[in-house]
């Protein structure tokens, strides 16, 4: 398998970080009065990572950044690309946030993307022709959200949150991106939120058809480009709203080329995102950090990563795994902060989700957060940030 580009361009270094509490979806189906096996098995999903009062997008993005540039240093960052749906303000970039956090210098562009949980890869993308046309440059992506919906709704066991902060640059140590990817955009409302509103909206049948839709298309227009035959993909791993959305778009994709299809095949993609619930932004990527730590053949496998943002935005991207990727392994790190986080129980998680709620009245939030950075409060309107020291 060789690269096309003649210049590898791709991800450098990628780093996951999540929120401080827990709630185990056993304790959910309890609450709610339905038989776990539709969690863990019909939705896919074990547990989802709540915040604490103090965490949001920016402390969860600037704890998964500051990871990245403590192995790498800032040397060659010229831009920020910060990819939510979950922002913290209408004008503001929350990476601006993260670049005073971690005290980026001042010749640094900042900017904020959104398009649904599709913001992460067009933040690549921009990413990867910023270096294409200076390689000496790198670019810190970082994608992180809170995924809320309201409670006793359908849709409450896939809510979640977290953080991806990832390095783009030539001759990057992890995966070379290809630079054909197929696309697909079709205006659908299967998921939104409205300005008025701090939980999502979701019609979750729709949101199912809708991405398998983009996924087949964006499959189609990858062909169409002379991207490689489905044989020449080794492994593939997805946007996880729930894992259980990755099944059902790929058993429609081996349908359609003609493969078969085993669910086990996606299943180490799978490890950290039914842990942390949807992370939006950052699911996919959060998927592709659990096959580059736990599957243990990997060098010079091609990925192909699918992307949806609803709405909708689907690419279909393709990367070749590096050789000596092994060597930068995390494996272990993000098992220890799963584990590390602080179980709450329904009714304290409910307590938190109603207090959860945007808002720019004057508020000090209490300490809770064993993270790195936390969010201090509102004052005059203003979101106030700070370190812990931790
Ligand atoms: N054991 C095993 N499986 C069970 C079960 C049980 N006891 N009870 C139900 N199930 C299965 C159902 O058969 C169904 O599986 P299928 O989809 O393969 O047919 C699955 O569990 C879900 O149950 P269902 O009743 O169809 O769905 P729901 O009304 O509870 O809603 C979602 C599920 C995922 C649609 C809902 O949680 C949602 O909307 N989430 C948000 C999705 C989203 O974010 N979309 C936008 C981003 S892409």
């Amino acid at each position: 398998m060789t690269a096309q580009h003649p210049l590898a361009l791709g991800i450098h270094d990628l780093a996951i970080a999540t929120g401080h509490h827990v709630l185990d979806l056993d304790d959910l189906a309890a609450a709610n009065g339905v038989d776990p096996a539709k969690y863990h098995v019909g939705i896919g999903q074990d547990a989802f990572s709540v915040p604490a009062p103090d965490e949001d997008i920016v402390t969860m993005g600037a704890t998964a950044a500051k990871e990245v540039l403590d192995r790498h240093g800032v040397e060659g960052i010229r831009t920020v690309l910060f990819a939510t749906e979950s922002g913290v303000d209408q004008s503001k970039a929350a990476g601006v946030y993260v670049h005073g956090l971690l005290g980026l210098p001042r010749n640094v562009r900042v900017v904020e993307l959104k398009q649904a949980c599709y913001g992460g890869t067009a933040a690549v993308q921009m990413a990867l022709g910023i270096i294409a046309r200076d390689p000496s440059e790198r670019v810190l992506v970082i994608a992180a959200d809170v995924a809320r919906y309201d409670v006793e709704t359908a849709a409450e066991p896939t809510q979640g949150a977290g953080a991806v902060a990832m390095l783009i640059a030539a001759d990057p140590d992890l995966i070379e991106l290809e630079p054909q990817s197929g696309l697909f955009t079709a205006d659908v409302d299967d998921f939104w939120r409205p300005n008025d509103r701090s939980t999502a909206l979701v019609d979750g049948r729709l949101s199912v058809t809708a991405y398998v839709d983009a996924f087949i298309g964006a499959w189609d227009d990858l062909a169409d480009r002379g991207g490689p035959g489905i044989e020449a993909i080794d492994r593939f791993v997805h946007h996880q709203p729930f894992t259980k959305m990755a099944i059902k778009a790929h058993r429609k994709l081996a349908q359609h080329v003609d493969v078969p299809f085993e669910e086990t095949e996606l299943a180490v993609g799978f490890t950290y995102n039914r842990q942390t619930g949807n992370t939006y932004t950052a699911s996919l990527w959060i998927a592709l950090g659990a096959l580059l730590d736990l599957d243990d053949d990997l060098a010079g496998a091609r990925i192909g990563m699918f992307s949806y943002g609803s709405g909708s935005v689907g690419e279909l991207m393709t990367g070749i795994v590096r050789p000596d990727h092994q060597q930068h392994r995390r494996t272990g790190r993000v098992h220890e902060m799963l584990a590390a986080r602080v179980p709450l129980s329904v009714e304290a998680y409910r307590e938190l989700h109603a207090a959860g709620a945007a808002t720019s009245e004057d508020v000090e939030r209490p300490r809770v957060t064993t993270a790195p950075f936390r969010f201090a409060g509102v004052s005059g309107g203003a979101r106030h940030y700070e370190a812990t020291g931790a």
